[in-house]
This record gives C-alpha cells, sequence and structure tokens, in this order.
C-alpha cells in the first residue's frame, strides 16, 4: 500500500490498485430520524448486519442529528464529540468500524466527528438511525465517492439497520435481499415528505439511555421467543398491506396496522427468554389514554421502538387533542410534535475546520 499526499488537501492511498482519495476538508451533513410503521426486529445476519424482516417507516422533520466529518493526515487516533462529550469507547469503535467498512477496509486517514442530536440519544428516538444516516452521507462525501442513494442506503445500513431509511425523506421502505452480502438490502422511496400531512406526536416518558441495545434485544428474540418464526413468515403480508395503506392515503387501515407491527413487535420480545420489555409505567398509561382517545373518535395510534418513549400516529386536526390528553399524564415529560421530514443531505455551507 502506498500513502502519499497532494497539495495538503486530500489523502491518497493506494491498495490492490484502487486508488483512494479522502478529502482533508471537513464535510457536515444532516439526517432525520425515523420511525418504524411496519418493524424490523430480528437478523439474518450480524456480520454484514442484514435484517430478517423488511420494514417501512416515515421519516420526521423534528428530530435530527448534524454530523461534521474531516479526516486528518495528522491523527493518530479517531475522535468522536456526541453531544458536545467525548463519547464512550463503544460508540468509538463503532464509529471506527464504520469508517472502515466505508473505505473498504482499505487503509484510510484517522477522523474526527463532531455529531450532535437534537433530541436524546439511545432512549428509543432512533438515534443511531439519523446518527448512521448523516455519517454514511459526510463519510462517502469526504472519500470523494459519489455515491447513490441506494449504496447510501446500504452503507448506513451497516452502521445501523433502520438508518437505512433515514435517507430518504416521507415514507420509505426497507427491502430485505436474499443474498448474503447484502447487495440486495437497502431501503427505497415510497412516498416523499409532502405526500401526506400526517403527525407524530413523541411522548417522551424517561430520557435515560436504553438498558437493552437493539441487537442484543434482536439475538436474544430469535434465539428464545416461541413465537420468533412467525414473526419472520407473516412480516410480508404487513408490508404489503401497509404498502397498499399508504397508497391509499387510508389513515384507519395505516394506524391499525401501525399499532398491530408495534405490538407484534414487542409481544414476541416479551415472550424471549429472559422478557424483554422496554415500557415504563407511564408507557402503558399513555397507550391506554390513546385508546380512550380512539373510543371518542379521535383516530390516534400508537406505537413504540426500543424504548419507553410512545409515538402517537394521528392526523393535524387531533393533535390539540391528543397533546391535551398526554398532557394529564404524570410520566409524560414532554411531547415532541413531529411532521414527515425530508432526505438526509449535505451541508454545503458549512465548512469550518474541526481539527
Ligand atoms: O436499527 P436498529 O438497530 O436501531 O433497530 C431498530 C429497531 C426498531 O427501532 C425497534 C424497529 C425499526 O424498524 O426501527
Amino acid at each position: 500500500m502506498d500513502v502519499y499526499k497532494e497539495r495538503n488537501h486530500f489523502f491518497v492511498t493506494k491498495t490492490h490498485s484502487v486508488i483512494k482519495k479522502f478529502s482533508l476538508s471537513p464535510v457536515t451533513a444532516v439526517a432525520h430520524s425515523n420511525i418504524a410503521m411496519i418493524k424490523y426486529w430480528g437478523k439474518r445476519s450480524v456480520e454484514y448486519n442484514l435484517p430478517a424482516v423488511g420494514s417501512i417507516s416515515l421519516t420526521l422533520d423534528a428530530l435530527h442529528t448534524r454530523t461534521t466529518l474531516q479526516f486528518s493526515d495528522t491523527l493518530k487516533e479517531d475522535q468522536l464529540i456526541l453531544n458536545d462529550q467525548d463519547a464512550s469507547a463503544t460508540a468509538l469503535k463503532r464509529l471506527s468500524d464504520f469508517l472502515d467498512t466505508a473505505a473498504g477496509n482499505s487503509d484510510r486517514p484517522k477522523a474526527k466527528v463532531i455529531s450532535e442530536n437534537n433530541f436524546p440519544t439511545g432512549a428509543g428516538l432512533a438515534s443511531s438511525a439519523s446518527g448512521f444516516a448523516a455519517l454514511a452521507l459526510a463519510a462517502g462525501k469526504a472519500m470523494g465517492q459519489s455515491l447513490s442513494d441506494e449504496a447510501l442506503s446500504r452503507l448506513a445500513r451497516m452502521g445501523s439497520g433502520s438508518a437505512a431509511r433515514s435517507i430518504y425523506g416521507g415514507f420509505s421502505e426497507m427491502q430485505l435481499g436474499t443474498k448474503d452480502d447484502g447487495s440486495e438490502d437497502f431501503a427505497v422511496p415510497l412516498q416523499d415528505e409532502n405526500y401526506w400531512d400526517v403527525r407524530l406526536l413523541v411522548a417522551v416518558t424517561s430520557d435515560e439511555k436504553k438498558e437493552l441495545g437493539s441487537t442484543e434485544g434482536m439475538l436474544r428474540t430469535a434465539k428464545t421467543a416461541p413465537y420468533y418464526e412467525h414473526w419472520v413468515s407473516s412480516h410480508p403480508n404487513d408490508l404489503r398491506e401497509m404498502r397498499q395503506a399508504i397508497a391509499d392515503k387510508d389513515f384507519e387501515k395505516t394506524g391499525e396496522l401501525t399499532e398491530h407491527s408495534c405490538f407484534k413487535m414487542h409481544g414476541l420480545a416479551m415472550a424471549a427468554k429472559p422478557p424483554i420489555l422496554y415500557w415504563n409505567a407511564a408507557t402503558t398509561e399513555t397507550i391506554h389514554r390513546v385508546w380512550i382517545l380512539r373510543k371518542n373518535g379521535i383516530p390516534a395510534y400508537v406505537t413504540i421502538d426500543a424504548g419507553p418513549q410512545v409515538k402517537i400516529l394521528c392526523l393535524p386536526e387531533s393533535v390539540e387533542a391528543v397533546k391535551s390528553a398526554l398532557s394529564e399524564i404524570d410520566g409524560v415529560r414532554s411531547v415532541i410534535e413531529a411532521k414527515p421530514g425530508p432526505g438526509a443531505y449535505i451541508m454545503e455551507t458549512v465548512n469550518e475546520t474541526i481539527i
């Protein structure tokens, strides 16, 4: 392998005749979080981070990660500042592994990465989705690659399965590939953020990091939950129905399918040994309140990820009624209101050096 510098702006490596040109200028990318309406839970390969089932999600305008990445020919190790603090060793290792993958596991310069979420990290608000989507975009650009959305989605997937969907705005679908190398496992757009004015209210019931990460949770579920095979085999039908409901803009059907997929996933996880329960008392209280609203004629539906927050899907005209019901629940600390949000993008105007 040869390494040489070119006018101080690039770091160029050559491995097996492949020349890679790393820009030493900072690159900033923004990606929005997404919430799965048809959930992904289970992996068919941990090495390539391949999902066992497809998924359909909504990207949200209110929750985002902004990431600046700069490669350097002087840094000895990668550095990660997450929400103004030095990241943990685990988070740093995840970053380094991801950058190695993005560089095709060839030699690469070390990078400094500064990443900020405008919402609690690691608490079931899909910070890994927006985080790895922003990182994939920034890394791809800094590596001088002009990647298609498909390729970016595949790369983001290597960091976190849900991140594959945050490349796109609005509604998107993570496809389930058939190959072992993951070449077919990427997300595709279904409808952009202007297609359907729905709302998603996030009832934040805890700011604490979850105790059990999604990978561990998925592996335990696949190994020990008695209904796991049925979860996998019945999934294509859930996806098919959701695609149709979104295409028809059938809100009731979309809500019912969203809620069903949520309880199907959590019921499955609860049936693992030892059981996996991401909820707290306020989570359950919120579910019941939303069901009461529905009995009273307000179309609102819950969904929950690997954490205790409850996300409520509703229409713009129901937002005030849902907010008012949530404000009466003791354990609900705050409510974030989101609309369909945009896909990931590079901020061309930000180019201050961070090293
Ligand atoms: O992509 P991960 O590893 O953060 O897993 C996401 C799992 C769920 O959020 C529970 C479901 C989903 O499809 O986003």
